[in-house]
């Protein structure tokens, strides 16, 4: 079982590549922003919290996020093996998960970084669609539900992300590129990187990660 992070700027498609891999491999997937959301559905104060920022495109303040991401993996599906999406988000995230992880004498497999030009990235998140009650993706051009505004998964609503705005998607790059591309080196220097080129589609980018993997 391997112990993953997933890597790559807003719309890289870390949460389509993630429900891929954690079938293929059978490993939990963890992705705090859904985790975020499910508690701003569910109108939690941490929720509450998180929105705030969320809205803004701005990251959730690293205590919030550490400790939560501590708690989860500490459950017992995570013994083994877990699919990290969307964090660590910030140095000291990964420098507090090395620390997590090496107390339980464990430590990351691989970081798998997503490449996608920005221009690009701007068309995949503002034609992205999600389902309100499954969370299943779509994408007006390449990806539609068969009947619009329909899952086709499970009949629910399909509507944007509150963060999927234009303008709100270009702060998100910009937080990415202050915040989160310093992963990238921190990672290098720790020969744990796999870059894989993000276009090409789903199937194609999946083949490249797999390869990675090695199995
Ligand atoms: P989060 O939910 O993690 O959002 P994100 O990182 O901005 O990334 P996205 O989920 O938007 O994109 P993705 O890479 O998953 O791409 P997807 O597969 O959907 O975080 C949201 C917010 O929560 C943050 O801004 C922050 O406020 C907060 N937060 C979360 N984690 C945090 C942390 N650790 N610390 C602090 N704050 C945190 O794909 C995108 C679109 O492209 C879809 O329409 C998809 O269908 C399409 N697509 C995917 N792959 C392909 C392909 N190969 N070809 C064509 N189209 C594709
Ligand atoms: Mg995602």
């Amino acid at each position: 079982m391997f112990k993953l992070v997933l890597l790559g700027p807003p719309g890289a498609g870390k949460g389509t590549q993630a429900k891929k891999i954690s079938e293929k491999y059978n490993l939990p997937h963890i992705s705090t922003g859904d985790i975020f959301r499910r508690n701003i559905k569910e109108g939690t104060p941490l929720g509450m919290k998180a929105k705030e920022y969320m809205d803004k495109g701005e990251l959730v303040p690293d205590e919030l996020v550490i400790e939560l991401v501590e708690d989860r993996l500490e459950q017992d599906d995570c013994k083994d093996g877990f699919l990290l999406d969307g964090f660590p988000r910030t140095v000291n995230q990964a420098e507090k998960l090395d620390e997590y992880l090496s107390s339980k004498g464990n430590s990351l497999d691989l970081v798998i970084d997503l490449e996608v030009d920005e221009d690009i990235l701007l068309d995949r998140m503002i034609g992205r669609r999600v389902c309100k009650v499954c969370g299943a993706n779509y994408h007006i051009k390449t990806m539609p539900p068969k009947k619009e505004g329909v899952c086709d998964v499970c009949g629910g609503e399909v509507i944007q992300r509150a963060d999927d705005t234009e303008e709100t998607v270009r702060n998100r790059f910009e937080v990415y590129q202050r915040q989160t591309a310093p992963l990238i080196e921190y990672y290098q220097e720790k020969n744990l990187l796999a870059k894989i080129e993000g276009t090409g589609g789903p199937d194609k980018v999946f083949e490249s990660i797999v390869s990675a993997l090695g199995v």
